[in-house]
């Protein structure tokens, strides 16, 4: 089969390049829609449930499709340098599309609250990693602030070019279901990548390529909810710390979102996330997230109003690997240690 060409190049069309704007990519987009029978059974009524899982994108996250745009454009512009606030997955995409494009990454990060993997990728890609005294929220504000007195261009959700590659997640599932879903289950966190979806799926639709629209269903971690209690969360907290956020950047443009899709905002409690993500692993054989996991947590936990024969769509936003902390820290009962290295032992530790 031919090769994949990157998301900008598959979808010219649809974005906003020309010509000569310089494609910096790493062949990102075109990721499996897998379906996850076990969990459509929890939910029963004959629905079809299936999960993007964007994790397998070149640096384990949805980000991939934001950035190759961002960057794409900063360069087309002369940017030398780009800047963001992150909670790792960002940080780690703007820093691999920055040095591929030539240019410096600036990435603000909350001090002690980045999954190891996401700051791994960051630093060994040649980010500048500034660690602050504050959370993310208070990240994005310094970010946003500075990249109106410096030389450096802003690459968070905030920046239209991002959710213009984001919004190629949407057209791929389109393109394997023949249509839309009727639901679209996903992780809200600074709310960029839900409303890059509906761009997405309202693009199609207005294209013809699918004859309905998804009830966007937005899920946050209960102690970082500001769209489901409409209040800013001033310290937001959550082992999920990719959505451990307080004061979304696009917080009108998803309440626009929910609203024209007849969709919902809903919590979910870290323990939900971590019965999600346990069950995805052991049951599926998906590894995903902490913060990915919501999206599962948050259909099962509204389950009962999901249509009979519905098909259902969950976002994975990240790779598992991403956090191997959680997944060791949350995962004890089946890890045996300290065998003596004999026949006789192993077998007795395995119940034999
Ligand atoms: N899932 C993961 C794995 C994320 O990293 C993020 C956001 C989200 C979901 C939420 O997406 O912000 O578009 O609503 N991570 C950002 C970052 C904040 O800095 O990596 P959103």
């Amino acid at each position: 089969r031919p090769s994949w060409p990157g998301l900008i190049e598959a979808y010219r069309q649809y974005l906003p390049v020309t010509q000569t704007t310089p494609v910096v990519t790493l062949l990102e987009g075109n990721t499996p829609l897998i379906p996850v029978p076990a969990i459509a059974q929890i939910i029963g009524k004959q629905v079809r449930v299936f999960v993007k899982y964007d994790g397998l994108n070149p640096t384990g996250s949805f980000k991939d499709r934001g950035m190759t745009m961002a960057i794409s454009k900063a360069k087309e512009a002369g940017a030398k340098a780009v800047i963001c606030a992150s909670t790792g997955n960002t940080s780690a995409a703007a820093a691999a599309y920055a040095r591929r494009g030539g240019m410096r990454a600036f990435v603000l990060i909350p001090d002690g609250y980045v999954a190891l993997g996401k700051l791994a990728q960051a630093l060994l890609y040649g980010a500048e990693v500034l660690a602050i005294k504050g959370n993310f929220d208070q990240a994005l504000e310094i970010v946003r602030e500075m990249a109106q007195s410096y030389p450096v261009t802003l690459v968070n959700s905030v920046n239209p070019y991002r959710l213009e590659g984001q919004k190629t997640a949407a057209f791929e599932i389109v393109e394997v279901l023949g249509n839309a879903p009727d639901w679209l289950c996903i992780p809200v966190g600074n709310a960029g990548n839900i409303t890059a979806y509906w761009m997405g799926f309202c693009q199609y639709h207005q294209d013809g390529k699918c004859d309905r629209l998804p009830r966007m269903m937005g899920f946050q971690a209960s102690g970082a909810s500001p769209l489901v209690t409409g209040k800013v969360v001033t310290n937001p907290e959550t082992l999920a710390t990719a959505i451990r956020i307080g004061n979304p950047a696009n917080w009108e443009k998803a309440i626009a979102t929910q609203q024209a899709s007849l969709g919902q905002f809903a919590a979910v409690t870290d323990e939900e996330i971590l019965d999600a993500y346990r069950m995805l692993a052991s049951q599926e054989g998906i590894f995903c997230e902490p913060a990915s996991a919501a999206s599962v947590a948050g259909l099962l936990k509204v389950k009962d109003q999901v249509p009979p024969g519905a098909t259902v769509v969950c976002v994975l936003t990240g790779n598992g690997l991403k956090d191997p902390d959680t997944a060791i820290k949350h995962c004890q009962n089946s890890f045996k240690q300290g065998i003596e290295p004999e026949v006789a032992a192993v077998a007795q530790a395995m119940g034999f």
